[in-house]
Formats: C-alpha cells, sequence, structure tokens
C-alpha cells in the first residue's frame, strides 16, 4: 500500500511524430518506486559504518526496479563506466523495452542516477543521505564525467543576481540584497575539506553563517532552492554528476546553479572530449545542465534530512518521504508513503 497526498492517473503512453519517439507518459510515479526501493535498500544499512556495501544494496535494488519502468531507458550519469560498474554504468540501457519488450514502443529516455548520495553519511547515519534519479527525454541531460565541478546554488529569488567569477562578498551581498535581509542573516552550505579553506575564510569574513556538511551537496542544493528550508546558497567545488543532478530539481524548483568543470589532470580533459564537451572553461547555468523539457526528478531520504524524513521500519511496514517534481504536468510533491509487509495487521499512524 502506498498512500501519497496527491493522486495522478498513471498513463504511460508513447507518442511519435515525425518519426521520433518522445516522452509523453506520467512516469513521475514508476520513478518514485525506483528511488523509494533504493532506498528502503541502503537504510537497512545505515549506520553499519560500510558505505560500499550501503552504496551496493541501493544499486542492486534500483536496478531492479528499473526495469519495470516502462520506458526505453538509457543511463547517462551512474554509476561509472561500463568495466568500473557492474551496474547501472553510464551507457546502460534500462527500463521495460529491454526486459520484457512484447513488441511495444516505449518512450526514450535519458536517466541520471545516485543510488545513495551520501555514501558516508548513510553508514554513520549522519543527516540528508538520499536516494535520487533525474529522467528527460533523450538529450536532456548533459554527459558529465565524474570529475569535480565548481558550483553556485541558490533559490528563486536570488537566481538573477550571482556571477561564478564574482569574489564571494559580492555574491552574498547581492543574494542578501534578492532575499531582503543582512548579509549575516544567511546561511550557506559548503563541504567540508581543505580544498575550501580559503572559500570558508572569505564566507566566514562577510559575517554570513556557514553550515559545514561532510557530504551530499545535492541534498543542500535543493535545500537552499526551498523557501523556508534556512539555507540560502551552496557554494564550493562537489562533483559534476551531482551538479547535474542539481540543475534537473533547480529547473523544477525555479532555482538555479552557476557551474565549471574543474580540470585538474590531463586525464580529465580526455574524458571530458570523450563524452562530448568542447569548452572545458564554460559557466553552465541549470539549463545547460538539465535541458530537457520533460525533466522528472525523484529522491527518496534515507537518513533524516532538510526535506525528507529517513526510511522508517515499524515492524509491520516501512515508511518512507520522497520529493518528486517534473516540469510537464509542473508539480513538485512531497509523499508519505508506507509499504506494508504481507499479512500484518497494520495500524497507520499520521
Ligand atoms: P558519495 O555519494 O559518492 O559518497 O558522494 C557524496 C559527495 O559528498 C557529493 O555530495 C559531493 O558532490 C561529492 O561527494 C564531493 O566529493 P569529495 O568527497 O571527493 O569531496
Amino acid at each position: 500500500m502506498t498512500i501519497t497526498r496527491t493522486v495522478d492517473s498513471h498513463d504511460a503512453r508513447t507518442d511519435e511524430r515525425n518519426g521520433r519517439r518522445f516522452m509523453d507518459a506520467d512516469l513521475s510515479l514508476d520513478f518514485l518506486r525506483v528511488v523509494e526501493q533504493a532506498a528502503i535498500a541502503c537504510a537497512q544499512t545505515m549506520g553499519q559504518g560500510d558505505r560500499h556495501k550501503s552504496d551496493q544494496v541501493a544499486v542492486e535494488a534500483m536496478r531492479r526496479e528499473m526495469d519495470s519502468v516502462p520506458i526505453d531507458g538509457t543511463i547517462v550519469i551512474g554509476e561509472g563506466e561500463r568495466d568500473e560498474a557492474p551496474m547501472l554504468y553510464i551507457g546502460e540501457k534500462v527500463g521495460m523495452a529491454h526486459k520484457a519488450p512484447n513488441g511495444r514502443v516505449f518512450p526514450e529516455i535519458d536517466i541520471a542516477v545516485d543510488p545513495l548520495e551520501g555514501t558516508n553519511l548513510c553508514a554513520t547515519g549522519a543527516p540528508n543521505a538520499i536516494a535520487v534519479l533525474a529522467a528527460s527525454e533523450r538529450g536532456g541531460l548533459l554527459h558529465a564525467p565524474d570529475i569535480y565541478m565548481e558550483k553556485l546554488v541558490v533559490g528563486p529569488t536570488s537566481k538573477d543576481v550571482i556571477d561564478l567569477d564574482a569574489p564571494v562578498r559580492f555574491n552574498l551581498r547581492a543574494i542578501a540584497q534578492a532575499l531582503g535581509r543582512g548579509v549575516e542573516d544567511l546561511v550557506v552550505i559548503v563541504l567540508d575539506r581543505p580544498r575550501h579553506t580559503q572559500l570558508i575564510d572569505e564566507i566566514r569574513a562577510t559575517g554570513a553563517r556557514i553550515r559545514l556538511i561532510g557530504d551530499g551537496d545535492l541534498s543542500a542544493g535543493i535545500a537552499a532552492a526551498v523557501v523556508g528550508s534556512g539555507v540560502h546558497a551552496v557554494m564550493g567545488i562537489g562533483g559534476a554528476p551531482e551538479g547535474v543532478l542539481t540543475a534537473a530539481a533547480m529547473r523544477c524548483l525555479n532555482g538555479e546553479i552557476l557551474a565549471r568543470l574543474v580540470i585538474t589532470k590531463p586525464e580529465d580533459e580526455e574524458r571530458c572530449r570523450a563524452m562530448g564537451i568542447g569548452d572545458l572553461k564554460r559557466i553552465y547555468r541549470a539549463k545547460d545542465l538539465a535541458s530537457g523539457e520533460r525533466i522528472i526528478f525523484a529522491a527518496t531520504g534515507v537518513t533524516d534530512g532538510t526535506l525528507m524524513r529517513g526510511v522508517r521500519f515499524f515492524g509491520d511496514g516501512t515508511r518512507t518521504t520522497s520529493l518528486v517534481m517534473q516540469m510537464h504536468p509542473h508539480q513538485i510533491r512531497f509523499i508519505d508513503s508506507i509499504q506494508v509487509n504481507p499479512a500484518k495487521d497494520v495500524k497507520i499512524r499520521f
């Protein structure tokens, strides 16, 4: 049994125009199932101190569930290249078109996955680990290599006043002004890494408040785009794949990410070129990283977080909270689901 606050018609149709298949289906609840199952699987390992196991069970559960989704899917951001990742590798085909084709025509969908964003967070029971994916019509998500990316993420009110190349104090002053508050009232999230020492000093010098996090700049970015979360910006260098997923979320939330790939080695350059990225110094916006018009973004909390609660096992069942967003029709859903164990005389509490 799944209880959701909104009920949608689940119509996975595929249309064909000018010989091109495109996404004309409400797949959001299918993708919800996928992230819920990944979250439930890895939440069982919470606090066990084994980040690889946590990741592995999330990947396996996500992969399993993905094949029941009525799509002709391709993983464009995943667990790595084929030779290093047995499942959900870049280029892997997923969905019913490959598992149970039956001669049906399915929509061609590109998918970016992070079955467990924040492996350490789950392994230590720290907040804000999530299971997440973004989907788009073919070509709608940048194929980003697993390298670093410089990022500046803000919500709708301050999205037009930021500049990735401006000094930190300029950006924070502009964000504060857009939000109608003082710089010292801002909360900026930064990954706690030695590479951010100077950035942290510069933010502190403005008087803004900082929340240093161990991992998880994707859920931090989502929080920055939701009014009332208490987070006003995310700054610093994190993973490029997480940057593309953040961009998909920003498209739905009307927030913004400014981003630039960080190339430190000749191999990074080669990997970018191999993935079709020509301009290595380009500053991307959300619309460049996630250009699709039919983006769907789904995330389920693994551990308790700012916007979603973690998975709760209560004997008779399992309760999850998720965020499912889509651009067509444009809707944002906070979904509370209870999976009831078979043959249980369950009691549901609000
Ligand atoms: P994992 O899910 O792979 O553990 O990554 C979490 C994360 O903190 C991301 O949120 C962030 O973008 C990236 O790792 C930062 O990378 P690094 O840990 O190398 O600084």
